[in-house]
């Protein structure tokens, strides 16, 4: 299944075969990337910043999966002019993310702010979820829903991975047996993006997803969090919000997907995580409890956490925003 996200003009170039090539390609664009991180990040233009996303989707991809070698002089130029739009959405997160307790700091009540943070996010009374799982979706939303849900649980299991390579030694027992379950603890058939695929049993397996901007944001936050920080606290803080909010999410998303007539055999996917994600979430704060020695380190933590939870939180507003769309015409003439 392919993934197709419009290259935006910025990310065009020709192929550098030499430094001084990908110097000349870097100062053509870097006005044109650097006009485009600021209309994105600090004046919200839209549509600067759904080419800014998907910019970086394109670029993220490529440094996650390494399609092309490091000696590669384009992968230069896109690390170059990625990093550009990197530094201005960096500069205003830090900004927007603050701690209450920075001047009161001990480890014990930024743990509490933490918790407290991760279980009052707007996440868990999302109007796309509360709608689904009280009414069901129409046919064509659910699919949308899926189809957008997939451009990130494909590669999930990566974030993790790409996470234990600058994690602490003590903790990465913990992330491979994660990785493990992902991956279908030993049974490969059973690895969760192919137990996702289930859901379309009933439905059209797509050849060809058009993302909405709200699952590529979701995806590049991730990839910025546990991979590209260079804080491995902030990856720990974002993958632990996530899961420490996930079980409730998928309750209504299985409750939602139920409702709209897929059979209950082919969302397992939700149930799985439903158990797997709650015994994941319980031990999280047990196991950062270590990590807050300063509250640089817990504004990590929060920072990591908060921007996930905040992009899901996104994602879902896109997907009820196309999906209000749709059912609001079948309403209407009902
Ligand atoms: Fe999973």
């Amino acid at each position: 299944m392919k993934i197709a996200v419009p290259m935006p003009k910025y990310g065009i170039f020709k192929p550098a075969a030499t430094l001084a090539e990908a110097q000349d390609t870097i100062q053509a664009h870097l006005s044109g990337v650097d006009a485009l991180a600021y209309a994105a990040f600090i004046e919200g233009n839209s549509r600067a910043w759904v080419d800014a996303q998907n910019l970086l989707y394109h670029w993220n991809l490529d440094e996650l999966e390494r399609k092309s070698p490091v000696t590669d002089y384009s992968r230069l130029i896109r690390q170059v002019l990625r990093n550009r739009l990197l530094e201005v959405e960096e500069r205003v997160r830090k900004e927007r993310y603050t701690l209450a307790c920075w001047n009161k700091f001990t480890p014990d009540i930024a743990i509490e702010e933490l918790k407290a943070a991760a279980l009052n996010h707007r996440i868990h009374s999302h109007p796309l979820l509360d709608h689904m799982s009280a009414e069901g979706l129409p046919p064509e939303a659910v699919q949308l829903f899926l189809d957008n849900y997939y451009v990130n649980n494909r590669v999930f299991h990566l974030h993790i991975a790409a996470q234990s390579l600058s994690a602490p030694f003590s903790m990465r027992a913990e992330m491979y047996k994660n990785l493990y379950d992902e991956l279908g603890s030993g049974e490969p058939s059973e690895a969760h993006p192919l137990l996702f695929l289930r859901n379309y049993r009933t439905l059209h397996l797509p050849d060809t997803i058009i993302p909405l901007t709200g699952s590529v944001f979701l995806l590049n936050t991730k990839i910025y969090h546990t991979f590209l920080s260079g804080n491995v606290l902030q990856g720990v803080g974002g993958l632990g919000f996530l899961e420490l909010a996930m079980p409730a999410q998928m309750e209504k998303i299985f409750a939602g997907l139920k409702k709209s007539n897929l059979p209950v055999k082919d969302l397992v996917f939700w149930e799985v995580h439903i158990t797997l994600d709650k015994e994941h979430g319980e031990s999280w704060f047990e196991e950062v409890r270590d990590l807050v020695r300063s509250r640089e380190d817990a504004k990590a933590l929060f920072e990591g956490g908060m921007s996930l939870l905040d992009a899901r939180a996104r994602f879902y507003d896109d997907v009820w925003g196309a999906v209000q769309e749709m059912i609001e015409p079948q309403q209407m003439s009902a």
